[in-house]
């Protein structure tokens, strides 16, 4: 089978706090992603800095992706930002049932329509899943086998293939690298992953779905997390706000 792509997103959340700042950010991660041809790597700012952004991608081998959409392309929802929106923007990538989303009140049934709405645009989804906490008897798997199974359904064998499976561990999310997911755990959950994907889609299918980290994944564990954990790649959060972290990041996954 055809090796996937490896994947490293960065999640800058409700940051910068300067377009300014933005500019500069995306600049250097720029730069350094030129080197690292491997990887796919996608940054997802606010909403706000999309068009900016936008004017210095040119000639860059990274994307721009969007933290969030709507499941609606258009009507009276104040506030809201539709996938027929970010696609007249070229924008291609949205990142969708982020854990701080979910604790808005963003439910399996909403993230499910936005996993439709955005699939109908033929965008490339980042799929969030992930449990609060863990417990002795696994709850967690079946957690995130309903998260799963739920935000695709309706989704057909085809709209797979645009789809990311990004799971993030709440627990494990803004902590330091030593408080991330191990390496076993990580590994377990992508067998967990891929099993249900194969219920649903047949092996062929699921195999063919990558699977990214996200949960305080730092310079300090990507290396490890990426060769024992099953993954393809990363969903960086307060890391990829740093462009020496992020691009240490990028050069340790290219590598691998
Ligand atoms: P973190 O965030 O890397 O800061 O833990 C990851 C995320 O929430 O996507």
């Amino acid at each position: 089978m055809a090796k996937k792509k490896k994947i490293v997103i960065a999640n800058w959340k409700m940051n910068p706090q300067t377009v300014a700042e933005a500019k500069k950010l995306f600049l250097s991660v720029k730069k350094n992603a030129s080197k690292t041809r491997s990887i796919k790597t996608i940054i997802c700012p606010p909403f706000i800095y999309l068009t900016e952004l936008k004017k210095l991608y040119s000639g860059s081998s990274i994307s721009i992706g969007s933290q969030d959409v709507f499941f609606e392309n258009k009507g009276a929802h104040t506030g809201e930002v539709s996938p027929k929106m970010l696609k007249n923007l070229r924008i291609q990538y949205v990142t969708i049932g982020h854990s701080e989303k979910r604790a808005l009140g963003e439910s399996n049934e909403i993230v499910n329509k936005k996993v439709i709405a955005a699939s109908k645009e033929k965008m490339h989804i980042v799929l969030c899943v992930g449990e609060k906490k863990r417990d002795a008897h696994a709850g967690h798997l079946e957690f995130v086998r309903e998260q799963l199974q739920s935000a695709l359904s309706g989704i057909s064998r085809q709209s797979l293939k645009n789809i990311i499976v990004a799971y993030e561990p709440i627990w494990a999310i803004g902590k330091s690298d030593e408080d991330a997911l191990s390496p076993n755990d990580m590994h377990e959950m992508s067998i967990f992953i891929r099993k249900i994907l194969s219920e649903i889609y047949g092996k062929k299918s699921a195999l063919l779905v990558p699977i990214i980290y996200g949960g305080s994944a730092e310079p300090e564990n990507v290396k490890i997390l990426m060769k024992d954990g099953e993954i393809d790649g990363f969903l960086v959060g307060h890391a990829s706000l740093k462009a020496d972290d992020f691009s240490e990041i990028l050069e340790i996954v290219n590598k691998i």
